[in-house]
């Protein structure tokens, strides 16, 4: 069994205790959140098992699946984390409040680790989400490159109206994804959006019945995969670079991003 360093600790655990499943088949890893009786509610071990998979993916993968066990995808951050108590072995909120802020921000930096490398440009990250995706979780799908969700899929930023914000990457790819206006509407009121909605808004690249799901991840990542490798990753870096650059900007990287391309595949040596 594989083993995650836990965030701020020097404890190790099991995926298997930080509550995933994780399997390599060819091109395609997939990363199961795995405590459907708890709802698969996310600690500190969590994000550290996700970074570890992140700091070991074989090279040869292309396509990272991310999925949840049973009712719904996750409840977000393990309510526990709100008690005096805390989660065992990995402190409470009242625990970490009494850290310096550097030390405080370190701790959130290494949780980040754990959503972040899911953007990167070898790769392309899939959320499968049905039932509940929630704080945690709406930020775990969001870290995503695409969503493909059931029809009952309840998506919520529940942080402010527990008196946080979102730290786990989501507020960039939320406002990217659906505007500054709909992101305030949704983390502000921390209401649920439903399938039709994320559907409709860009939170979703597709909608099928629960049943359907799996199927549809699949197809999406045969898809995906019937494309050029290099290519691709040099496509995904240009697209993820597009906002931040003018259009002359972005002709000027595409020019550059080309003449590798054809380097690659015709150069005479
Ligand atoms: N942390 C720890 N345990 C949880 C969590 C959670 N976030 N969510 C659910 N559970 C547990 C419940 O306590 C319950 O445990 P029990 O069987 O031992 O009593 C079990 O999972 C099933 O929960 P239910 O509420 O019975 O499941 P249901 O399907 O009816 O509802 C729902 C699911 C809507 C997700 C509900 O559990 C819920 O609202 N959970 C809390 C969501 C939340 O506030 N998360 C924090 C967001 S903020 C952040 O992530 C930073």
């Amino acid at each position: 069994m594989a083993e995650a360093t836990l965030g701020g600790s020097a404890e190790r655990v099991s995926f298997e205790e930080a509550g995933l499943r994780y399997e390599v088949d060819g091109e395609i890893a997939t990363i199961t959140l795995d405590r459907p009786e708890k709802r698969n509610a996310q600690t500190f071990a969590t994000w550290s098992a996700l970074a570890r998979i992140g700091d070991d993916l074989p090279e040869q993968v292309r396509i990272v699946v991310v999925q949840g066990e049973g009712p719904s995808f996750s409840a977000g951050i393990d309510l526990r984390m709100f008690t005096p108590e805390g989660v065992p072995g990995q402190g409470s909120f009242s625990s970490v409040a009494q850290l310096d802020n550097t030390s405080f921000e370190q701790r959130i930096e290494q949780a980040q680790q754990g959503f972040l490398w899911l953007r990167r440009p070898e790769i392309v990250s899939i959320a499968a989400v049905q039932g509940h995706a929630i704080g945690a979780g709406f930020q775990l799908a969001l870290a995503c490159d695409l969503r493909i969700v059931a029809d009952d899929v309840k998506f919520c930023m529940k942080e402010p109206a527990l008196g946080l914000v979102p730290d786990l990457t989501g507020t960039k790819p939320l406002v990217d994804l659906v505007g500054t206006a709909k992101a305030i509407d949704i983390c502000l009121t921390a209401r649920f959006v439903d399938a039709e909605e994320a559907f409709r808004i860009g939170l979703a690249e597709r909608v099928v019945s629960r049943e359907e799901l799996a199927q549809a991840v699949g197809d999406k990542a045969a898809e995906l995969l019937s494309t050029d490798r290099d290519a691709a990753t040099a496509t995904k870096r240009l697209l993820q670079g597009a906002r931040g650059r003018t259009l002359e900007e972005q002709a000027a990287a595409e020019r550059v991003a080309q003449a590798a391309r054809i380097k690659a595949l015709f150069a005479v040596s």
